[in-house]
């Protein structure tokens, strides 16, 4: 990448990281709703963190560090580079206040600009800083994952943004792709740039198989629901079943039942009825999984769904929003409609080395190798992710049981 285009690149990514916050107010900043899910301050904080670590720090060009305590506070998880702050407790970090994190980010950005209008930088630091641009795109698409679950919490169910106007959806029936399987390739080939999870690409074996052309719906998830589908073991994973007894689950997270019988979502638009047509969202992969036990079907293996989906070319860039849109019109015969821009789509897949997979040198050998046990892959992107982020190649990887992401069902299952 020229240097004109890795300035823009940087530029434009920070542009879009303060915009996802701009909606919110100070006090929306600070708040951390759970465990896995960090403050908008510290997300906007260890951004630059990421720059300054690896980019600024390592180019020896005089950088002074904004403040040196910042290297421990805003680490997430590289050991490479030292101790950090607890994750559970970034939501007690009322210092430094929102204004010192944005003067923090300034100084980091600033020295960025500087950097990149500089002479053409080595590979090592450029790629670095191409790398930083795709860490930015991650923690925007974290700030509304994140600061949507601090929302919903609160009573007034404040509004992110306004729900925008659109035409009344239509039912499209869910038709099956067929695809022929067989030997053939998966993961990303060529320069542009890719995780390192992504690669190599390798062959891979399918036998035949079908995939569903649009996402499973609200709808259709409420079928399920009132077939007393929370409530069969049998449907259920055991540790599926476990996690449903011990958290309580009787739907998606977000729903909740409304007063004159059925049921509201809180979403980034405030609270609402939930919409049948919308893609369901919020799912764990153990409901995804138990819901497909229902339907006689199962879940796509992240080779299916990347062979199938790759016959469409790459992905056209689609709108960012704050929440799910349902489709805009019927698929075309063979099309496989929301692989991108709705809902992540979880795999059956675990989240695995491809054979030949080599990490990222560094520090940046911990991006993300080292959580390659006990997760599962999902594939495609959700409404959240900044639409230049998402590949047909691209691994997104959660445990089972997580559902604060923008996480939804593409339906499978095997030729016949
Ligand atoms: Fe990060």
């Amino acid at each position: 990448m020229t240097a004109p285009a890795l300035l823009q690149l940087f530029v434009e990514s920070q542009a879009a990281l303060e915009a996802t916050a701009a909606p919110l107010s100070v006090e929306d900043f600070v708040v951390q709703a759970m465990e896995d899910a960090s403050p908008v301050k510290w997300h906007l904080a260890h951004v630059a963190w990421f720059f300054e670590t690896f980019v600024l720090a390592a180019a020896s060009t005089g950088y002074q560090a904004f403040d040196p305590r910042y290297r421990f506070l805003f680490n997430s998880y590289y050991e490479a580079v030292g101790d950090r702050h607890p994750r559970p407790d970034r939501g007690l970090l009322s210092r430094p206040t929102v204004e010192e994190v944005r003067r923090y980010r300034r100084h980091v950005g600033e020295a960025m600009v500087r950097l990149l209008e500089g002479p053409a930088l080595p590979p090592a630091p450029a790629f670095a800083v191409e790398l930083g641009v795709n860490h930015a795109e991650q923690h925007q698409e974290l700030i509304a994952t994140d600061v949507k679950v601090v929302l919903a919490r609160n009573p007034l169910r404040p509004v992110y943004l306004p729900r925008p106007a659109r035409a009344p959806a239509v039912p499209v029936e869910l038709a099956w792709v067929s695809q022929e399987g067989g030997l053939l390739e998966v993961g990303h080939a060529g320069d542009a740039f890719a995780f390192d999870n992504e690669r190599p690409r390798h062959r891979t074996f399918l036998e035949p198989f079908q995939i569903a052309n649009r996402l499973i719906t609200n709808a259709e998830y409420l079928e399920f629901m009132e077939a007393g589908g929370y409530e069969q073991p049998t449907l259920w994973l055991s540790d599926g079943w476990a996690a449903r007894q011990r958290l309580g689950w009787e739907a998606p997270m977000y729903w909740e039942r409304a007063e004159g019988g059925g049921w509201e979502v809180a979403s980034l638009h405030g609270s609402g009825k939930v919409e049948p047509l919308e893609p369901v969202c919020h799912v764990s992969f153990y409901e995804a999984d138990a819901y497909a036990r229902w339907k006689g079907v199962r879940l796509p293996l992240e080779q299916e769904w990347e062979a199938a989906v790759a016959r469409q070319g790459p992905p056209r860039a689609g709108r960012w929003s704050p929440h799910p849109e349902p489709l805009a019109g019927s698929p075309a015969a063979g099309e496989i409609a929301q692989a991108f821009g709705a809902a992540w789509q979880w795999t059956q897949s675990p989240y695995v080395p491809y054979p030949g997979f080599r990490s990222f040198d560094g520090a940046f050998g911990e991006y993300n190798g080292k959580f390659m046990s006990n997760q599962l892959v999902l594939r495609g992107s959700s409404c959240v992710t900044p639409p230049r982020h998402a590949r047909v190649t691209y691994r997104n990887f959660f445990r089972p049981d997580a559902r604060w992401q923008f996480t939804g069902i593409r339906l499978a299952r095997d030729a016949r």
